[in-house]
């Protein structure tokens, strides 16, 4: 077989939306039969193949790295004459219109490192297929516009692997000589390749039931190694709200009888939503106090229902072509959102959301890998499962539910549910299901799967006091992004509302459709100027540009009653006075630190809502607001105005502190609102430079009942040098060393610290006993996380760059798709001055000079120095 890694180094094939063609052969029946094994595990897999349409094209089954070992077409075995193969796949020419077509081939899982297809992790055997790992297991069309029932047989031995779970329901199972057993599954729904599972291994279950909407029993089980049953309570929980959460919001019901979920320790992203048997990422399942923080609680309550609402938005209706990822990804994410609102706050929800598409879709958008939530054009699909098919997609839905409304975007969903149950859909039939449903003309707003780039909105109220109006004067622009150097204006939701100052109310909320470039809204009855609130709630995935002043900005931080707009305007009086430092300017911290007493002291808000909106912006953030990012001027500045508010506010952030001590551990919103602020309280204090800082927080750390209040507590110490900051790492080392989940946030916690010697401690880490590149959890805490601390991974030097570049070069040959997503931080280099542009761009190229690049690290590289 040809070197496939080569030939794609050379030139990666450019796959394009509109070369789409639905497929030659259709495959409505399949049966598997796998003889497991860590070192040589045989598949047999039986096709009947139906040609669709009339061509004579002969019948293509995609593989990755497989030989086959047998063929057979109608039970008559081939010679070699027969069939052939191109670019890994097999060709076997046909003259009917219907065949059965067998296979055998022989795959080794243990030596399987890029974790796609069937591989060996701790122990068990498992499956990742989407997007094209299910050609790493057997010959198949592998798109998702080929849907089949599976019936699937797998034999292993009995006492390694005692469990043998795969889609769909159980139907028999029994011994076998030798000490071996098998088992067999039949998944009803037919089903594209990528939502094909198994799982193998010593797994107990935490099993409970869930009686649907129609009075069906589900047998529900979240399948772990036996000394991890205790963590997964909090999954079991989210599962079993997110079930009647899909019934009562969308009407959705569960189709199978058994509902599975299994956790892995080696997984390359969160999870997958295999029909009937989710596979897991271990962090995203497994939670208790001692061991995961609020964050990941929520992390799992989230990931879990994601998955699980997959089962219609994705498996019941799937998706035609990769091009309509966003079409299951973005609705999902949104339908996972909503629900975790539903289940906590909706003001802190929004907030950590709009945090999140900042910090990475924002980017991802303004940068060389830009591309619309419908990409045109990809190298390698793994690419493209990103911030913007993900994130900016559940935006774009959130703008047509809020234009809609409940009912009639439930109109709309139920439409869609409806029309497409069963089938691979695109984006296109997404709107106009909720064009018809919701009636509504989607017509300009369709630009949004178009267009990439984040538009920018200008807008300017004036007031006439003659009249007594007020005109708000909008301008909209989508900046040129690669290969779209023009763009136009966009159909633009803006939920806006004018205050009055005197009484800091206002007198309602409008929606108001920005679609011109530039466009005038007038309001009567303003005998005094008004103050704008604009893109309330988030309204719009958007920048807004306001000609709003620092005193327009306290009492909208002071006023404002939508919680996202409040959080807002703290957030940009936050900015302008850093952004001013920044540029030598001078600034009023005191009218910050005003705003922060103001809002921590105000008894009508809820204590998550406040710890959110007294943090100051990222160094990221505020990177994004600067033409050309100076990190160590950031970081100063930032630093500056923490420590003044620490030591201007010490006595309120040391009452906080006090005061939130809570007596036992709770997972109820008003505790875990209360651990937020009270870790705020005590970063704060610490910033501050008073003496008692670190012990003050080594005290936390040694007293914490929760992993929540301990890692923030390690994470403060870890910004400065202080003694009790090796104290508090050793320490946790050793109390955690042997638990993966928790080591990891270890190697995070340093890699995002604020330490000035970070960049050669991260290289030491790399270094550590317990670092390995086989594990992408452990990959991500060290150089993820280090490759988002912008101070560090900035540094002057060079030597962070170099640090993430041999780490993609090495990782590239075990696990490509897990090492280029580390590439796009590199990409980043037009934002920085030229010293740093030209070292990072060094690095990009030194990346695509290793011979045998992946083609996910080519596409990603290449991109970037484009
Ligand atoms: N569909 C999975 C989800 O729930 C993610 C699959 C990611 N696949 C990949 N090749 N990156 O979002
Ligand atoms: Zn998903």
């Amino acid at each position: 077989m040809a070197d496939m890694q080569s030939t794609a180094a050379a030139a990666p094939a450019i796959i394009r939306r509109s070369d789409y063609r639905p497929p030659d052969w259709l495959v409505p029946d399949i049966t598997l039969d796998f003889d497991l094994d860590p070192a040589a595990t045989r598949i047999r897999g039986m096709l009947a193949v139906r040609r669709n349409g009339d061509h004579d094209r002969p019948l293509r089954l995609d593989g990755d790295r497989l030989v086959p070992l047998e063929v057979k077409v109608d039970g008559q075995l081939l010679d070699t004459g027969q069939w052939s193969m191109e670019a890994g796949a097999l060709l076997i020419p046909l003259t009917g219109e219907s065949h059965s077509i067998e296979t055998l081939v022989e795959i080794a899982p243990e030596g399987n490192s890029k974790l796609m297809g069937l591989y060996a992790s701790g122990g068990l055997l498992c499956t990742q297929c989407e997007a094209e790992g299910f050609r790493r297991i057997t010959f198949f069309p592998d798109r998702p516009d080929v849907l089949s029932r599976y019936s699937v047989r797998m034999a292993a031995d009995k006492a390694r692997y005692p469990i043998l779970l795969a889609n769909g329901d159980p139907v028999d199972q029994g011994d076998l000589p030798d000490g071996r057993h098998w088992a067999r599954w039949n998944d009803p729904f037919p089903k594209p390749c990528y939502l094909f599972a198994l799982v193998a291994g010593d797994l107990a279950c935490n099993a409970d039931r869930f009686v649907t909407m129609s009075g069906r029993e589900v047998k529900l089980g979240i399948w772990v190694k036996e000394a991890d049953l205790p963590r997964t309570a909090h999954a079991m929980q989210a599962l079993k709200n997110s079930m009647a959460w899909d019934e009562r919001v969308y009407g959705r019901e569960y189709d199978l009888d058994v509902f599975n979920i299994v956790a892995v320790a080696d997984f390359n992203f969160g999870a997958m939503e295999n029909k009937g048997l989710n596979i897991f990422n271990s962090r995203y399942i497994l939670a208790d106090p001692e061991t995961a923080t609020d964050i990941d609680y929520d992390g799992v309550e989230g990931v879990v229902a994601h998955e699980y609402f997959h089962n219609w938005s994705g498996n019941r209706v799937t998706c035609r072509d990769w091009f309509q990822l966003s079409l299951k990804e973005g609705f999902t994410v949104f339908r996972d959102q909503s629900f975790s609102a539903d289940m906590g706050s909706h003001a802190v929800k929004r907030i950590e959301d709009v945090r999140i598409l900042r910090a990475a879709q924002f980017q991802e958008d303004s940068g060389p890998l830009a591309h619309p939530i419908r990409p045109e054009s990809y190298m390698e699909i793994s690419n493209f499962y990103t911030a913007t098919i993900y994130n900016k997609g559940a935006e774009v839905i959130r703008m047509m539910a809020l234009m809609l409304g409940p009912e009639r975007f439930r109109k709309g969903t139920d439409l869609y549910f409806e029309r497409h149950d069963g089938q691979a859909a695109t984006c296109e039939d997404f709107v106009q299901a909720m064009e018809e449903g919701g009636e509504i003309d989607l017509g300009q707003f369709r630009l949004w799967y178009e267009q990439a780039g984040t538009p920018r909105v200008r807008a300017s109220l004036s007031h006439d006091p003659a009249t007594g109006i007020a005109e708000l004067a909008l301008e909209q622009a989508v900046p040129a992004t690669p290969g779209q150097p023009d763009k136009q204006p966009m159909a633009i939701p803006l939920r806006v509302a004018l205050f009055d100052r005197a009484s800091g109310t206002h007198h309602g909320d409008e929606l108001l459709m920005l679609t011109e470039a530039s466009e005038r809204f007038s309001f009567k009855g303003f005998t005094d100027a008004p103050v704008l609130s604009i893109n309330r709630g988030f309204s719009a995935p958007v920048i807004v540009e306001t000609n709003h002043d620092q005193a327009d900005l306290a009492f909208l931080s002071a006023h404002d009653d939508d919680p996202f707009a409040r959080y807002e305007a703290m957030q940009q009086l936050m900015v302008n006075v850093l952004i001013g430092k920044i540029g030598g300017h001078a600034v009023d911290e005191a009218a910050v630190i005003a705003a922060v007493r103001h809002t921590v002291t105000d008894p009508a808000l809820d204590p998550a809502f406040i710890a959110e909106t007294i943090r100051l912006p990222s160094e990221a953030y505020l990177g994004d607001q600067m033409r050309v990012v100076d990190p160590d001027a950031i970081h100063a500045a930032r630093d500056g105005l923490q420590q003044r508010i620490g030591a201007e506010l010490e006595p309120l952030w040391r009452d906080i502190h006090a005061k939130t001590k809570a007596n036992g551990f709770s997972l109820s919103s008003t505790a875990k609102g209360a651990r937020k602020l009270r870790n705020t309280a005590l970063h704060y204090l610490v910033a501050s430079g008073v003496v008692d800082g670190p012990a003050v927080a080594y005290a936390q750390f040694d007293e914490a009942d929760n992993m929540t209040e301990r890692q923030a507590a390690l994470a403060t110490l870890a910004n400065g040098t202080s003694a009790e900051r090796e104290a508090a790492l050793d320490i946790f080392y050793n109390r955690y060393r042997d638990d993966a989940l928790t080591l990891d946030k270890w190697f995070q916690t340093q890699a995002f610290a604020f330490y000035p010697e970070t960049v050669d401690l991260v290289e030491e880490l790399g270094r550590h006993r317990d670092f390995t590149m086989t594990n992408p959890n452990r990959v991500r805490s060290l150089y993820g996380a280090f490759a988002g601390n912008q101070w560090a991974f900035h540094h002057k030097s060079g030597k962070g760059y170099r640090l993430v570049a041999d780490c993609i070069i090495a990782l590239d040959k075990l696990n490509p798709q897990t090492a280029a997503r580390l590439v796009p931080p590199l990409g980043r280099w037009r934002r920085f001055d030229d010293m740093r542009g030209a070292m990072m761009r060094a690095e990009l190229q030194h990346i695509l000079a290793e011979p045998g690049l992946s083609k996910d690290v080519t596409e990603q590289a290449s991109k970037s120095l484009e």
